[in-house]
């Protein structure tokens, strides 16, 4: 079976990734430095530790495993820590993608798929997000992604190499049958966040800012289920390796959530109260982040069949009782 070297495959999205792949006849080979990821979600293939500013470690894994394409996960991605810890965002997201790319090439891949993001957008009032939007991110985590996607363009114009491009709206959910899911240390994510809060893993959800321009005044986001969004990178690889060429695609439902309402669902879902209080805005927020793009659906045939609120919130919630990891 060909390899695919997942980077960030201990991670959320990324061990999600492996277990689509591996059901679509792949063997992810997980490169994950353990920093935000957990061994224990290394469950649907070989595992290598190893950094992505390590080059040395990444040529070893490339001559070890010759996979024939990069899917490309690993990443610093909480906004509030990108506005305090700029320099971070840039040497891991930018310096270590920089590195992987460079060593993909050097191996010889063709097929990259990297992990972007609707923060790359940043603010645009009253517009429908699609993938000619102009990028204009409010912080260095979405100024990271966007510069790598700047990197893949130059990449393929001098070494050919090709990408498939996903910005990503905001990812909830986990697996159905709870084999990995969602979890973060700390924990920074609204649908965690809003669980934790009703069975009592900690005092209360604070709500931050409800002097938003929306109806009920609190930011508005696109959920959109993890286990969608990796069945869209494998039709991915698929296009890739079809010959079709670079591509960038948003990956969102088109519909918007506010804070208040994703906490009356989980409400509703669980049965249970969501104790909560509000608090000022956030550095870095965008009011509302809603795709505006059907492209991943006319052109790759992707179906989102599990992106309800409810269902993510359910599948959220019975994670968050049967599943973790060990430190
Ligand atoms: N929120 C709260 N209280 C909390 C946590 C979050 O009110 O305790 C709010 C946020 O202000 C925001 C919404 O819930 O309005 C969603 O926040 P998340 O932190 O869950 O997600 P973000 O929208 O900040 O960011 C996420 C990912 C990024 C990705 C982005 C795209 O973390 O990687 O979605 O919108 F780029």
């Amino acid at each position: 079976m060909a390899h695919v070297l997942v980077t960030g495959g201990a991670g959320y999205i990324g061990s999600h990734a492996c277990k689509a792949l591996k059901q679509a006849g792949f063997t992810p080979v997980v490169y994950d430095n353990l920093v935000t990821g957990w061994k224990d979600a290394v469950k649907f293939g070989p595992f290598e530790q190893g950094d992505l500013n390590d080059r040395v470690r990444l040529d070893q894994v490339f001559a070890k495993y010759q996979p024939t394409a990069v899917m490309h996960f690993a990443a610093l991605s909480q906004v509030g820590e990108a506005m305090s810890q700029p320099g971070r965002y840039w040497a891991n997201n930018v310096g270590g993608s920089l590195n992987l790319i460079e060593a993909s090439v050097a191996a010889g891949v063709t097929d990259f798929v990297f992990s972007s993001t609707c923060a790359t957008y940043g603010e645009h009032d009253n517009v429908v997000l699609d993938e000619n939007t102009p990028q204009l991110p409010l912080n260095a985590y979405g100024a990271s992604k966007r510069a790598v996607e700047d990197i893949l363009t130059d990449f393929e114009a001098a070494h050919g190499l090709l990408s498939v491009v996903f910005r990503y709206f905001n990812v909830a959910g986990a697996d159905p049958e709870a084999e990995v899911g969602e979890f973060h240390r700390p924990e920074t994510h609204l649908v965690p966040l809003v669980l934790d809060a009703i069975d009592g893993k900690h005092d209360s959800l604070t709500i931050f800012g409800t002097d938003y321009d929306t109806p009920d005044g609190t930011c508005i986001r696109d959920y959109v289920h993890v286990c969608d969004l990796v069945d869209a990178h494998v039709l991915g690889l698929k296009w890739l390796q079809d010959g079709k060429g670079s591509r960038v695609f948003n990956l969102g439902t088109g519909t918007g959530f506010s804070v208040r309402e994703v906490m009356d669902k989980a409400a509703v879902v669980t049965g249970k109260d969501v104790p909560c209080n509000t608090g000022a805005r956030r550095a870095g927020d965008c009011t509302k982040l809603v795709s505006g793009s059907t492209r991943a659906a006319s052109e790759l045939g992707w179906e989102p069949r599990r992106s309800t609120l409810e269902t993510m919130i359910h599948d959220a919630w019975k994670w968050h009782k049967t599943g973790h990891y060990e430190a």
